[in-house]
């Protein structure tokens, strides 16, 4: 057991609504930190997992996820994950950043994700294709072109790294990113991709909690 887990959960979950921190939002009567903090404990390699809680609700957090080492998060997810990445000890060489709201991301992803690092890579994430046709627009949203998608990819999480990469990267963090990778590519490594998952969709909008709903039914753990 060599990973850490970084689970950057302190986010207000605005585009779902309803209130409460997504991570406490419920999906079949537990919070999704819990099914996705279940899940990556599941995979052999994990040796710790991290979760950035809202800073107010880090004892509501702690008792959730008793086996977890508990933070309290930032403003942006990405003080979320640098708060996380403080409480990873120097013996632990393989960090992933996995996002509570990927609540559904099987073992064997995570699995995956940690042994492609551990065979020497400098930061790996999980992709799927595009499904949809997809075209690029002027702001008055007139159809400029239609882009060929057969080289583009969505990306997932969990995404991994060598700790001292993953701090290097977050050495250097500004705003404009929307995951770990985008810093460490930054810093000039070669991101690599391994397929990702269904499972692994991020519940955003409302209709992601249906379908998340939905696959736990076939997915039960
Ligand atoms: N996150 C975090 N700290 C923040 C913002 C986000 O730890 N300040 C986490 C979220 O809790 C989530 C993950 O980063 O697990 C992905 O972010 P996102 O899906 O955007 O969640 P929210 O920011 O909570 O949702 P929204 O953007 O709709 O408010
Ligand atoms: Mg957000």
């Amino acid at each position: 057991r060599d990973v850490a887990v970084l689970v950057p959960a302190a986010g207000l979950g605005l585009r779902l609504g309803g209130g409460t921190p997504k991570a406490l939002r419920e999906l079949a009567g537990e919070p999704l930190l819990v099914h996705a903090c279940r899940r990556v404990a599941q995979a052999p390699s994990v040796a710790m997992i991290v979760v950035a809680a809202p800073p107010a609700e880090v004892d509501a957090v702690r008792a959730l996820v008793p086996g977890a080492t508990v933070v309290p998060g930032g403003a942006t997810r990405q003080e979320s994950v640098a708060a996380a990445l403080s409480a990873v000890p120097a013996t632990i060489d393989i960090v992933l950043v996995h996002d509570a709201a990927r609540a559904l991301t099987p073992p064997d992803l995570v699995e995956a994700v940690a042994a492609a690092v551990r065979s020497g890579l400098p930061a790996v994430v999980p992709a799927l294709p595009v499904v949809d046709t997809v075209k690029r627009v002027d702001t008055a949203d007139r159809v400029l072109e239609t882009v060929d998608r057969t080289p583009l990819r969505i990306i997932q999480t969990p995404q991994g790294f060598p700790r001292q990469t993953l701090l290097a990267a977050h050495a250097q963090a500004t705003d404009d990113h929307t995951d770990d990778a985008g810093l460490v590519e930054r810093l000039g490594h070669q991101v690599h991709t391994v397929p990702g998952s269904d499972l692994a969709l991020k519940i955003t909008r409302p209709l992601d909690l249906l379908i998340a709903t939905a696959l736990l039914t076939a997915h039960p753990e």
